[in-house]
């Protein structure tokens, strides 16, 4: 359920305004004569190009969002190691390759994905909270730079696996450090009673334990604290404690070379309630710029949710007594968000009435006189919404709604519940769209199950 004290992008309206809407947005996607683009071209072209529900990308978003976090955390030279889970089409990876970028996988299907779109295994940093043996073994086969450890068990694992491979490895050991992140209590991950990482108290006797590994280097802190982060002072206190153990393990003869300080960055989704990469930037480098470390973050929502959005085509409408539903092609099993934590994603015609663009996309806009419609799809749960409450301009069978800020945990989220396919993926780049996945057959989903 959402929760207003969440301070995240769940919360309800009426959060402080942090800075200009747009250069938050950073969007590529606006009403040129009336009518949704995405750099300048057309969607209603494109839904009738590829079907719907399809997502649909933009490259420049992607590299703008990528250069605006680079720029502003410049002063410390961060490696950026782009959270795969977030967005995890090839074409999207090799598109973040060639802005330089590094990845964070969580499991050997990440990895593998990463080393397809071309990175170079020692550019991508393994996590998870749960990595079994046979992945560990894979990954220390084809070279994975990093390992972030999440338990003791895993460490012994990752330290046997690399004496018998006879292979050098790193690793960070991932710190919680009872941070709270503010955000939905199904992302939270800093706090004591999340699965994730290694209380802080406990962590010098793991570094000490494993100081003179002869193939394992225990080098790194990493923290993740959640995600969105919203706000700037969990970084603030969760780096201060985690420098404060650094200091610690230096004076017990400890060796840390570097911190990787998570992702969770916020990315605006009509709240305007998400910090900047400048207020992340101005509040984390005075913190670590003196400290010898060298720092990587894992930035996803900031790069990707801005970057994509969902187009769907109306099906029916009907009204109750006390409702108004526009149903439509595209369901939680293509953006499973509002299901899953009542996210808010702002939601307007492709090609509205009269050519009406939204003046904001908070979710307290309203159209005078008009009654509020819910959004929802074919999928036999009441769950199954994308939008509820919504005002936006009369809409007949046939149009297409755009879903705004789907490019994160989108696609990436889909199922094939009610044996329903999985949506296309486009991207646009400056030469136009093009398909970067095609959208799932029947025979795709029962392939698994056939000649058995
Ligand atoms: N690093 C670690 C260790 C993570 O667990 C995550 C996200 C990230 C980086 C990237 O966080 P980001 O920068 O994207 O906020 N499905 C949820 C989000 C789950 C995030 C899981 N971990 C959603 O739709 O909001």
């Amino acid at each position: 359920m959402p929760n207003s004290s969440y301070g995240s992008e769940f919360d309800a309206p009426g959060a402080t305004p942090d800075g200009d809407l747009e250069t938050q947005l950073m969007d590529t996607f606006d009403f040129t004569n009336g009518s949704l683009c995405c750099d300048s071209h057309s969607l209603s072209d494109i839904a009738d190009q590829f079907g719907t529900p399809v997502y649909v990308y933009s490259a420049r978003a992607f590299r703008e969002h990528y250069a605006a976090l680079r720029d502003a955390f410049a002063a410390i030279e961060p490696r950026l190691c782009f959270s795969i889970k977030s967005c995890h089409n090839v074409h999207i990876l090799r598109t973040l390759l060639e802005c330089g970028s590094s990845f964070d996988a969580v499991s050997i299907g990440e990895v593998r994905r990463a080393l397809e779109a071309g990175a170079k295994a020692s550019d991508i940093v393994f996590a998870g909270v749960g990595k079994t043996p046979a992945e560990i073994e894979a990954a220390v086969d084809l070279g994975v730079g990093t390992f972030n450890a999440e338990s003791a068990a895993e460490l012994d694992v990752i330290a046997a696996v690399a004496n018998k491979a006879r292979k050098n490895v790193r690793a960070a050991l991932r710190i919680n450090p009872d941070v709270d992140a503010k955000t939905h209590p199904h992302t939270t991950t800093g706090k004591d009673e999340n699965k994730f990482g290694i209380e802080i108290g406990s962590s010098p006797a793991l570094f000490q334990k494993h100081k003179d590994d002869p193939y394992l280097s225990l080098v790194g802190i990493h923290l993740h604290i959640g995600s969105p982060v919203n706000t700037v002072a969990p970084y603030v206190e969760m780096v201060t404690k985690a420098l404060e153990l650094v200091v610690k393990l230096k004076a017990d003869g400890v060796n840390i070379d570097s911190i990787n300080i998570g992702g969770g960055y916020g990315a605006e989704y009509g709240h305007q309630s998400s910090a900047t990469p400048r207020e992340y930037a101005d509040a984390i480098v005075p913190l670590l710029k003196d400290s010898g470390l060298k720092v990587s973050l894992e930035p996803g929502r900031s790069i990707s949710a801005n970057a994509g959005i969902l187009i769907t085509r109306v099906v029916y409408l009907k009204e109750s007594r006390t409702k108004q539903f526009v149903i439509v092609d595209g369901s939680m099993t293509d953006l499973i968000r509002p299901a899953l934590y009542d996210a808010y994603h702002f939601i307007w015609p492709v090609s509205p009435a009269g050519g009406v663009a939204p003046s904001d996309r908070s979710p307290a806009y309203r159209i005078e006189g008009a009654r509020p419609v819910d959004i929802v799809g074919p999928v036999c749960e009441s769950s199954d919404y994308l939008g509820r409450n919504r005002f936006i301009p009369a809409v007949k069978q046939g149009d297409l709604l755009a879903v705004f800020s789907a490019g994160a945990y989108g696609a990436v989220m889909g199922s094939q519940y009610n044996t329903r396919c999985r949506a296309a993926e486009v991207l646009v780049e400056s030469d136009g769209p093009r398909l970067i996945r095609r959208r799932e057959t029947f025979d795709d989903i029962m392939a698994c199950e056939r000649n058995l």
